[in-house]
């Protein structure tokens, strides 16, 4: 009896430790049966992330899969995950980060029912792919900063307090998935803007992340105010990570994710986790609907290996350690967004 009550008492443990599971937390582990799709069967991969087919010749980077501590993840299945959405929209916005995500969903989808008919087009910033057999509609709002950024007299102005520009295209749709860092860091002939407006205020320039932080808590209340979180699931992609200094991973020879070709094992990452993170978490923390993170910073932080490197649009600006091969790690984002709509 005794023993029964701590069998009982056991399972319950496990049950507990699996509901309360961060599926963030692990470690990656080789699996021979990854990638999770063959990306030469993929239409829709821009050349900038497309490592294979730019000539990348190790592929163990394609070989290993998140194992989270404590919890399994379930495997992305495409065919499900059109079937939920059938006759429904999915809306990302952000930057670069968030074209390697959809284009990743792009190919999980397509691949796992190859030769759908779909129907990609672009017009400006504005990207739409329709899975026709389906009605599943993907869209891409490339917006960097996310709060507008407008040409005007004086020159191109940074609206810390407005999303009014794009975020009409925002509305009415079944899942939004938003982004926005990088381009907050960029000086010089990187920085589009010239001015930042804060209410009436015209400002040169400002600390960063207190800019960041205006902006993020002027998308929030656009998504407080706007969203019907009984109708949208709502995702922040969160901070990924770039390797371009080795002495964050301890490798103070190595200069850059160029000719890295595995992840570094375990879980812990010796360098530290980007500040941005914790504005955006600080920021997500006081909404009042529910904004699902995809916490991916530390999993990433550990993909020394997944960069396309030398193997993108690369070349005379330097290997690109900022975005991610495709098909490979955005696959995992992926997985972590369709686990947390099951
Ligand atoms: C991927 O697909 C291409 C084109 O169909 C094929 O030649 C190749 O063998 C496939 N690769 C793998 C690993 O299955
Ligand atoms: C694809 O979309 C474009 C733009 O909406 C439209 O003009 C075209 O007819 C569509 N093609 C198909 C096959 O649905
Ligand atoms: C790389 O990081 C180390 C440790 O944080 C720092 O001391 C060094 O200046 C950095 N190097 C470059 C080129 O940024």
């Amino acid at each position: 009896m005794i023993f029964i009550i701590f069998l009982l008492f056991l399972a319950n443990l496990y049950k507990a430790n699996a509901e309360n599971c961060n599926f963030f937390e692990g470690s990656w582990v080789f699996d021979i049966s990854y990638p999770m799709y063959n990306s030469t069967v993929c239409p829709f991969i821009e050349k900038e992330f497309n490592c294979l087919n730019n000539g990348r010749p190790d592929q163990i980077y394609l070989k290993y899969r998140w194992q989270p501590q404590g919890c399994k993840l379930e495997e992305f299945d495409g065919r499900d995950f059109l079937q939920r959405f059938k006759g429904k929209s999915i809306l990302f916005a952000g930057d670069s980060l968030t074209r390697d995500q959809y284009l990743s969903l792009a190919c999980l989808l397509y691949t796992s029912v190859p030769g759908t008919n779909y129907n990609m087009t672009r017009v400006g910033l504005i990207s739409t792919l329709i899975f026709l057999d389906y009605g599943v509609t993907l869209i891409l709002d490339k917006n960097v900063f996310l709060v507008d950024l407008v040409p005007e007299k004086i020159g191109v102005v940074l609206k810390l307090d407005s999303v009014a520009q794009r975020s009409k295209l925002w509305l009415d749709h079944d899942m939004l998935v938003f982004n926005t860092w990088h381009w907050w860091t960029y000086k010089g002939a990187q920085q589009p803007w010239k001015y930042i407006q804060i209410g009436k205020r015209l400002l040169k320039d400002m600390d960063r992340m207190v800019a960041f932080e205006l902006a993020l808590d002027t998308w929030a209340k656009w998504v407080d105010t706007n969203v019907d979180p009984d109708k949208t699931i709502v995702f922040f992609q969160g901070v990924s990570p770039s390797h371009y200094n080795g002495s964050e991973w301890d490798e103070p020879y190595v200069k850059n994710c160029a000719g890295q070709t595995q992840p570094l094992l375990g879980s812990i990452y010796p360098g530290s986790l980007p500040p941005a993170l914790a504005v955006q978490k600080k920021i997500l923390s006081k909404m009042s609907v529910a904004v699902k993170l995809l916490d991916i910073t530390a999993l990433s932080q550990l993909r020394i290996d997944a960069h396309p490197s030398f193997y993108g649009v690369g070349g005379a600006t330097g290997p690109d350690c900022t975005h991610w091969c495709i098909a490979g790690l955005p696959d995992t984002w992926n997985q972590f967004l369709y686990n947390l709509i099951l």
